[in-house]
């Protein structure tokens, strides 16, 4: 069954997006180029990194369609049956592995789970090995989170699944990154020209990472906030505006992406105290009432209420920290649609 289908009316005017089923206008009525296929130009996700423009809208518009499943009675659709996803977690999840695991349900695939402390990583067996006794029961993906940056990269040279990046230390959290985007591009269509501000600790975060690397791709303005010792040196060499200064970051921003301290990857004391944190660049009430009544409040989670965001604002109108959950949900099955072949017979070794 093909589930989604790119169609380019050639002749005429309208390019058109077919869903199942159903034709719809192209998200902001824009025309865009004709595709040759809908498949992404890599094999694993690993991050958004030097990720084309073309395939981060091919996910997103890809996404579409799944959140429309989400909300019918019968929430499966079968494009990935008789394939076996892996689920390897090696560092603490709720948001992320919950969200794999239901979108590979979802598309009907087999799902095993693996977290470390029920495993034989107890016992000292490696990645490497662990990795390659899974694959030795004939499975296809493995999703992957792991404390150490790159291993979703390492685990591409010693196994031939089609690996996902579901966060590496703090290198890359892919689709976080693009739940973030997707979340973005519904509100407002086309990227180009929006201001987002993502505050907090840049230099521990790789939602911050991948955000800003998928954000500038798409053409948006990105700030990043936050006291000088969690902000990474060289950070504008990735396209970004630094800002020391939250009240200064807030004027005339879109969207402002909120992180919490990364307390488990900080090495030192590089805050004097969580309260001096708070009252510097928390984001309360009163400091969104001054970015304006438009500005979308965003939070990855788990959030630490009170320190980087009020409660208030968190729960408030402008919050869309839940549709963030949900959109993960329509975002991640796309990728995984993609990555196993979008419907397509692919090889996948
Ligand atoms: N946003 C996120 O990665 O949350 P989890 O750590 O709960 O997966």
């Amino acid at each position: 069954m093909r589930l989604l289908i790119w169609t380019y009316n050639g002749t005429s005017q309208a390019k058109t997006r077919k869903t199942m089923g159903t034709t719809v206008k192209a998200k902001d009525g824009a025309p865009r180029k004709a595709r040759r296929a809908a498949q992404l130009s890599s094999r694993h996700l690993l991050g958004l990194e030097g990720m084309p423009a073309e395939d981060i809208q091919l996910i997103l518009e890809t996404a579409v369609p799944f959140k429309e499943i989400l909300e019918r009675p019968i929430k499966k659709v079968p494009p990935l049956r008789g394939m076996t996803v892996v689920n390897l977690f090696y560092e603490p999840s709720t948001r992320t592995r919950i969200s794999f695991e239901l979108a590979e349900k979802r598309l009907s695939a087999d799902v095993v789970s693996f977290t470390t402390s029920s495993s034989s990583v107890q016992k000292g067996e490696t990645l490497k090995d662990t990795i390659k006794n899974i694959e030795a029961m004939k499975t296809d993906v493995v999703v992957i989170r792991h404390s150490f940056p790159g291993a979703a990269h390492y685990l591409t040279t010693c196994c031939s699944s089609i690996v996902i990046n579901a966060g590496d230390g703090a290198h890359e959290h892919p689709t976080q990154g693009l739940l973030d985007i997707y979340t973005l591009w519904e509100k407002f269509g086309s990227l180009k020209g929006r201001t987002i501000l993502i505050v907090g600790d840049i230099a521990h975060s790789r939602v911050a990472r991948s955000n800003i690397f998928g954000l500038v791709t798409l053409g948006a303005t990105v700030r990043v906030c936050g006291p000088p010792t969690l902000i990474p040196v060289d950070v504008d060499k990735l396209g970004v505006e630094v800002f020391y200064d939250l009240d200064q970051a807030l004027a005339g921003v879109d969207a402002i992406n909120v992180l919490r301290i990364q307390k488990e990857r900080q090495s030192g004391a590089l805050l004097p105290s969580l309260r001096e944190y708070t009252l510097l660049f928390g984001l309360n009430r009163e400091r969104l009432r001054r970015a304006g009544p438009d500005v979308v409040v965003m939070h990855p989670g788990p959030m630490n209420r009170g320190v980087e965001i009020t409660p208030e604002v968190a729960d408030g109108p402008q919050s869309v920290i839940l549709s963030q959950v949900t959109n993960g949900l329509a975002v991640r099955m796309a990728v995984l649609y993609l990555l196993c072949g979008g419907g397509k017979k692919v090889n996948r070794r």
